[in-house]
């Protein structure tokens, strides 16, 4: 396919997406307006301005995302690589699942798991609804439906978004002179759509996954043996003590974590990652666009964990993360926005 048509092809899938998306959600709020309707529920809605710079940063990170296919930095493909399957099997489910939603969401009833699942061993902070999951983290049906919430939450940016961990990832390895044959680690991999896209950016990486929830490894092992390319390791553990000797990776990459640990944990989870990468390797971490730098987006930052059960948010949007990195002993650390997340990019000091 000529390059024309193949990046009028990618604009048109995501603009589907972002349509379906917008769709998605204006009548799941008209119905959830007429069968419950939520009290309390105060949000500030996004004057034209922001609903404008909004559109125009989407723009900017879908046109970031095809030139890094152009540069070489990942295939194509991985444009096009949507979990089809999983939506025509689970986007129903998605919908039926609305009213459980709303009945806790009003009756703000964050810590509810079915009586089947088993809770023990996990932190405190981790038994909760986040984003008002059924059965949080902890269900084959949370697993199940995750990709597409998130998918539809973001307009069909979620995977451009992790995508960009990609090329500091790439450039941090290749400076260390290990892009073949690496090993990397994704802390908390969840279904492991990062994990793919690290697989299919450098495909002899040895790659590792940890995440706390039994479900989504299962569900990640799932996506990732349905392509072809190197199984990750993937174990179930915390962040905050990751199971793998010191000085193991040359990289560690985290994807939308840190917004939904509390303060402490955030700090265990970065002692950790120095602890297991190399001198000289590369962490790159993404999530939220934060009040430090993206003020402009000050009322979408409040929106967001009033709709949504995200009780470290308000404090993650003014942590600096830059200090945390830094005191633990990193270096080189850079910021970069794209859209609605952001990156932190650093390094361990090589060994002298
Ligand atoms: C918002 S999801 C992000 C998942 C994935 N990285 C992505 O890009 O979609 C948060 C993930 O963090 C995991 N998680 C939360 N706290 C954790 C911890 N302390 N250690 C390991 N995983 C954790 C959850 O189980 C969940 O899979």
């Amino acid at each position: 396919m000529p390059d024309t048509i193949t990046k009028l092809a990618y604009q048109a899938l995501q603009q589907g997406k972002s349509y379906f998306g917008l769709a998605h959600k204006a009548v799941s709020t008209q119905v959830m307006q007429t069968v419950s309707p939520p009290k309390d529920l105060q949000t500030t809605p996004l004057d034209i301005k922001s609903l404008q710079l909004l559109q125009q940063r989407m723009g900017d990170l879908l046109e970031r995302d095809w030139q890094d296919t152009e540069a070489g930095v990942y295939p194509k493909e991985l444009l096009f690589d949507n979990p089809w399957d999983d939506f025509f099997r689970f986007y129903p489910l998605v919908c039926l699942d609305l009213p459980q939603i709303w009945e806790r969401l009003n009756k703000r009833d964050h810590h509810r798991f079915s009586d089947d699942i088993d809770t023990a061993g996990y932190p405190k902070y981790y038994l909760q609804n986040f984003h008002h999951q059924t059965d949080g983290y902890l269900s084959d049906m949370s697993a199940n439906l995750y990709d597409l919430q998130v998918e539809i939450l973001f307009n069909g940016t979620a995977d451009p978004m992790r995508r960009r961990i990609l090329a500091p990832l790439k450039q941090g390895l290749a400076a260390a002179g290990v892009e073949d044959g690496a090993k990397v680690l994704d802390v908390a991999c969840g279904t492991g759509r990062t994990l793919g896209m690290i697989r299919d950016a450098l495909p002899k990486t040895s790659l590792y996954g940890v995440d706390l929830s039994p479900t989504y490894l299962r569900k990640a092992n799932e996506n990732l043996l349905a392509k072809p390319g190197l199984l990750p390791q993937l174990v179930q553990a915390n962040g905050e003590s990751l199971p793998f000797v010191d000085n193991y990776f040359d990289g560690v990459v985290s994807v939308f974590l840190f917004h939904e640990l509390p303060a402490v944990a955030r700090q265990n989870v970065i002692n950790e990652m120095y602890r297991v990468v190399k001198p000289g390797g590369t962490v790159v971490l993404c999530d939220s666009i934060q009040r430090l730098d993206s003020p402009e987006f000050e009322a979408a930052m409040e929106n967001f964990p009033a709709m949504f059960h995200e009780p470290y948010y308000r404090h993650y949007t003014t942590d600096d993360l830059n200090l945390r990195l830094t005191d633990v002993g990193f270096e080189s650390v850079s910021n970069q926005v794209h859209f609605m997340s952001k990156y932190w990019v650093c390094r361990k000091p090589a060994a002298v």
